[in-house]
């Protein structure tokens, strides 16, 4: 039974000022007036076995995150159980606890699709077909992950070096997982050929998850039992104890399990995917430019102006003689930034935090 497990966690700092801890990356809206989480929903909805989505958020995000699916017109909010985290504890803790329960309170043979809620795949069709190929390897045993094909020398994904095809299914061993390289070594990636990225998108069965786990991470395994047996509510929406939750190390899926695990395959992904990570991300992606490379949501008047991305909802926005800016205008906030320094938009966070 294919269970997709949502992700959504991470305040998405680089996408300041809209997205923020109070209102993070997955609520974001698109051109189209649809969500990050809301897409991640209707994708996981399209696979999944009688209809039972999980979702791992924030306790503070309960609410919103339901709102948000119950405005998808084929949800059935009671076969979409939460688990609460009282607090952020990295993707291993919330898989591992997505795992436990998947295997609990919904089938033994629960094979887990993990989404994070804030990336972008349009072509569904496609998304479909590499899903039903990363599930046999998963019944097999495998630990399967989707591989992008890179297009930079990325540093902040990780990259899986493929290995030896399996015979009879469509998909490769991985021969090596490398999370986050160095400049350096992400550039020899790109050249060699053999390197795809990590998707971050996961897909295996509950139980050959634990079992790497309990090879690779005994003490997080154990810590995520812990906090299982202990939660206050078992039923959805689940809610953990904080002692017993914040006792659980912060690791990441990709460090705890699949840098070391056996089994481990990749199926190339044919589907377009992006990780909006920053706001050159959102301009490339949103809106059609105009004549000189300039691209606007909401209101703006650019005069001898080019290269620049404009997003306000409810003020106009007026930039003469200015190339290569992002623009973000919200309530309270304002972001000027030069595009090729998108990234660094998460210092002003980092700023803004330490002046608290
Ligand atoms: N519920 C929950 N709780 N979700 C979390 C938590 C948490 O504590 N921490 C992270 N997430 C969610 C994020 O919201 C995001 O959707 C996803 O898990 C991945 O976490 P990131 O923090 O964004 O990971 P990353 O970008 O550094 O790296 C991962 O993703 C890359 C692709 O986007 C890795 O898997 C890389 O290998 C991969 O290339
Ligand atoms: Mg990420």
């Amino acid at each position: 039974m294919l269970i997709p497990v949502i992700l959504s966690g991470g305040a998405g700092t680089r996408l300041w000022p809209v997205s923020r801890s109070a209102y993070p990356k997955p609520f974001m809206r698109l051109a189209d007036g649809e969500s990050l989480l809301y897409k991640t929903l209707d994708r996981a909805m399209a696979v999944a076995d009688g209809g039972h989505v999980l979702t791992v958020t924030g306790r503070d995000y309960y609410f919103l995150t339901r709102d948000e699916y119950a405005s998808h017109p084929h949800a059935d909010l009671d076969k979409l159980p939460f688990l609460l985290e009282p607090a952020g504890r990295n993707t291993a803790p919330a898989i591992l606890l997505a795992a436990q329960y998947a295997i609990s309170h919904i089938s033994p043979d629960a094979v887990l699709l993990v989404l994070p809620a804030d990336h972008l795949i349009r072509a569904l069709d496609t998304f479909a077909a590499d899903v039903r190929r990363a599930r046999e390897l998963a019944e097999d045993g495998w630990l399967a992950t989707f591989g992008i094909p890179p297009t930079q020398p990325e540093t902040g994904f990780g990259y899986i070096h493929v290995g030896a095809a399996i015979a009879g299914r469509e998909g490769s061993e991985v021969a090596a997982f490398v999370e986050k390289p160095k400049r350096e070594l992400a550039e020899a990636y790109l050249a060699g050929g053999e390197h795809l990225w990590n998707s971050g998108m996961f897909c295996f069965r509950a139980d050959a998850l634990l079992a790497a786990a309990a090879q690779t991470c005994p003490e997080v395994l154990a810590a995520a039992e812990a906090c299982a047996a202990g939660a206050i509510a078992q039923e959805s929406p689940v809610e953990y104890a904080r002692e017993a939750f914040l006792a659980q190390p912060d690791i990441s899926i990709d460090y705890a399990v699949m840098e070391k695990a056996a089994r481990r395959a990749v199926v190339p992904a044919a589907f377009d995917w992006s990780d909006i990570g920053s706001w050159k991300a959102v301009s490339d992606l949103e809106a059609e430019s105009d004549e000189h490379g300039n691209r606007v949501r909401g209101q703006a008047i650019l005069v001898e102006s080019a290269n620049c991305y404009i997003q306000s909802d409810k003020r106009m926005v007026a930039a003469v003689g200015v190339n290569d800016l992002v623009i973000v205008d919200t309530d309270d906030a304002v972001l000027v930034a030069h595009r090729d320094r998108a990234q660094q938009v998460k210092l002003v966070v980092d700023r803004l935090r330490a002046d608290k």
